[in-house]
């Protein structure tokens, strides 16, 4: 393995990290299971970033793409018709309660996102954007421009002018001792203040993830979004909500993440989970904004014959198994376990999280302050157990799960009980 960690850092960038000491490399995997190239069997709570959301060789998915490929077409561009990107912009369209919705296909979520900002900022005819702090939505010089998380900001140059709202960082002093409702009522006051005070007149609008992936999982309280979005839709200004890892019903109390702020999105961005590992993203954006642009646009390889294929069979399975409950149910049962099991450790700061996507946060147990040191080994030491899961957040302190949404009770409950092992592991290590 040191062999191929070799390789991999002489051929690939630096800033492409792997994680463990010993980087792991993976050959097989069935149902919440991966296989290790030594043999070694893990549970996995991150399932490749959110994205094996149904886990690993689920037959429906499997015998879709298998039927698919066998027809000998696995590509025939946009240029002809694609019964199963048809079925799939319908399904989605009408799920996502936008009205007269239409569908976009893009490879991943960060093309989503660059799209839904092109169409915002070219209705608009405005590049000022709103994007929230501590925000990640993608790697691309547009996507990095609207990212407001210092880790992954690997550009300050930008297309849009942009500005970062509040609303996911309530531990500023400025903050501190705020109820729910006097938080949204601060942060709404400071975007209405941004929008007469500060911006030109046309803000084009604001992206938002319903609960931040890769900032950790923080969240603004349920509501402020909604808030916002009313506030913007005053000012004409559009509301795009990036659902890459909140979609599909994983927060268990509703479908889209942006469900909790009690509104609908003139837009929303997926990807990730989707394909079960199949390479999909997309917009699904109000019709007349969709056919906006004034020009000509394909992706060759977005909504692809076999990329919409394992979508249809994975959201169908998703919908006909009813995974928004188990997310509900087993999500509350771990977050509720973990609240209760880490109350004592000094070394574990907040629990939270919605259905099956939680956070924990690790935190240096004499001051308190975010400590991505024991981040680091509570993910080692939780590998060491067999367990995978990931980590994240502005400080890099969080651990971040998401199980797979059709995950076990005795699966769930196993890997519950290994990371709580890990946390008193690094918490009695952090003691001495
Ligand atoms: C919320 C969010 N948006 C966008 C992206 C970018 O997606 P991709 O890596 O598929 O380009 C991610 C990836 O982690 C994400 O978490």
């Amino acid at each position: 393995m040191t062999d191929l960690v070799n390789r991999h850092r002489a051929v690939l960038p630096n800033w492409m990290g792997l994680y463990y000491e010993h980087p792991l490399q993976f050959v097989s995997g069935s149902g919440s299971r991966v296989t290790d190239a030594s043999g070694r069997s893990y549970l996995d709570f991150f399932c490749g970033i959110l994205t094996n959301m149904l886990g690993y060789d689920l037959p429906e998915v499997r015998d879709a793409v298998q039927r698919q490929l066998s027809t000998g077409i696995v590509h025939t561009s946009t240029l002809y018709l694609i019964r199963s990107q048809v079925e799939l912009a319908e399904k989605l369209a009408r799920l996502s309660g936008i009205k007269d919705a239409k569908v976009f296909f893009t490879n991943s979520g960060t093309e989503a996102n660059e799209t839904a900002l092109m169409l915002a900022t070219t209705a608009r005819r405005s590049n000022q954007v709103l994007a929230m702090r501590g925000s990640y939505h993608g790697r691309s010089f547009g996507a990095v421009a609207i990212t407001g998380n210092v880790g992954w900001k690997s550009s300050q140059l930008a297309p849009f002018s942009v500005q970062y709202l509040h609303g996911t960082d309530r531990y500023l002093p400025a903050f501190a001792g705020l109820s729910d409702a006097q938080y949204i009522e601060a942060c709404t006051a400071d975007l209405k203040h941004l929008l007469t005070a500060a911006t030109a007149r046309d803000v084009a609008g604001l992206i938002a993830e319903p609960i931040q992936g890769v900032g950790g999982f923080t969240m603004a309280p349920d509501g402020l979004l909604g808030a916002y979005r009313d506030l913007l839709a005053e000012h004409g200004a559009l509301f795009i909500s990036d659902e890459v890892q909140t979609a599909w019903g994983r927060t268990g109390e509703h479908f889209w993440g942006i469900g909790a702020h009690g509104v609908t999105p003139d837009m929303i961005t997926f990807a990730k989970g989707l394909g079960n590992g199949f390479a999909i993203g997309g917009v699904i954006a109000r019709g007349d904004l969709m056919d906006s642009l004034p020009a000509n646009g394909i992706s060759t390889f977005g909504g692809n014959p076999l990329s919409t294929t394992a979508a249809n069979a994975a959201l169908d399975y998703v919908l006909d198994h009813d995974l928004q409950r188990n997310a509900a149910t087993l999500g509350t049962m771990i977050i509720d376990g973990l609240r209760e099991a880490t109350a004592p450790l000094a070394a574990v700061g907040e629990v939270r999280g919605k259905g099956l996507m939680f956070a924990v946060d690790l935190v240096d147990p004499g001051t308190g302050a975010p400590s991505p040191a024991l981040a680091s080994r509570a993910l080692e030491e939780a590998r060491e157990r067999g367990l995978l899961i990931g980590k994240g957040g502005l400080q890099g302190h969080a651990l971040r799960m998401a199980p797979p949404m059709n995950i076990t009770e005795a699966d769930a409950k196993e890997g519950m009980d290994l990371l709580i092992d890990a946390l008193r592991a690094v918490d009695a290590e952090a003691a001495k």
